[in-house]
């Protein structure tokens, strides 16, 4: 396994030649595990606000609770690239906010790449992005930051015509400097059109198995989550589950008195405690 930081020309160069592994992660010790696993990339993905934090939505998430997350995440990655998602209304605004913000990823959170949703209407922000030398990863197909507009998380490019509008998309982000697309709830087909047609990796999320790679959310894949759980998860372990009755367990023996014993405690020098107690008594 490659032990230096994978990079994006890493990341592009994969096309048609290995399939790439990318976890969510939002802290540090998520991070290690993902990239023990293998992951190719960590994603700090805005789904931080559903998973993490609480929300109903991506829409909260802030600048600040991003830098946050990708410090830790950073902190805890030594190969797989760290790729930081844009949140909700810190680029769609204005080109040069852009910008400054993909700037405070990189350098206060110390993530190699940003991913922006959106197709030929980010065009302006993903080149002026790529101009100041931050790599971007483009996400297509269902973007939950327009969930309003959408009406709700449904299948993408189900017509015709919605996937042609999607496959010009795709082009049009290639040849603004994306290194990567991510596609999110596509019908099969539709990914694979896309897949074959750019130059560039497309990692899938409900979008079939004909992508260049794969993403889950840490929390999904591992049954962390429970809020809601969409078709395109497989769960690989029931960890909600597991937890529930470890912390269940904790509870009941402190209740009872089990814990802690021994093992778990320190003890005095007897000779010490002897002369406590005494002066104890004296005064
Ligand atoms: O926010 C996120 O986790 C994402 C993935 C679902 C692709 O964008």
């Amino acid at each position: 396994m490659q032990q230096r930081k994978i990079t994006a020309p890493d990341v592009a160069a994969a096309k048609n030649a290995r399939k790439l592994t990318v976890i969510t992660a939002y802290d540090a010790g998520q991070a290690a595990l993902a990239e023990a696993a293998g992951a190719d990339i960590l994603l700090v993905g805005d789904s931080l606000g559903m998973v993490v934090l609480g929300q109903p939505d991506t829409l909260g998430v802030t600048m600040g609770q991003m830098l946050h997350h990708v410090s830790a995440v950073s902190a805890g990655a030594s190969r797989a690239l760290v790729l930081a998602d844009m949140p909700f209304m810190s680029y769609q605004a204005d080109v040069a906010e852009a910008v400054r913000n993909a700037g405070r990823l990189v350098k206060e959170g110390r993530a190699q790449a940003v991913k922006l949703e959106g197709g030929r209407e980010i065009v302006p922000q993903v080149r002026a992005i790529v101009s100041a030398g931050i790599p971007v990863v483009g996400h297509l197909g269902l973007t939950p930051q327009h969930v309003a507009a959408l009406g709700g998380y449904k299948v993408q490019a189900r017509t015709a015509e919605a996937a042609r509008r999607l496959v010009e998309d795709a082009r049009a982000l290639c040849e603004a400097g994306c290194f990567a697309i991510v596609l999110e709830c596509v019908p099969t087909q539709v990914a694979a059109l896309v897949t074959q047609d750019v130059p560039v990796p497309t990692i899938g999320i409900g979008a079939g198995p004909g992508c260049d790679g794969q993403v889950l959310v840490f929390h999904d894949l591992l049954g962390l989550y429970e809020g809601f759980k969409p078709r395109f998860v497989k769960r690989y372990a029931e960890l909600a589950a597991l937890i529930r009755e470890a912390l269940g367990e904790f509870a009941r023996e402190v209740r009872s008195g089990e814990f802690p014993t021994g093992e778990h405690s320190f003890e005095m020098d007897p000779e010490e405690y002897a002369k406590l107690v005494s002066g104890l008594k004296k005064s």
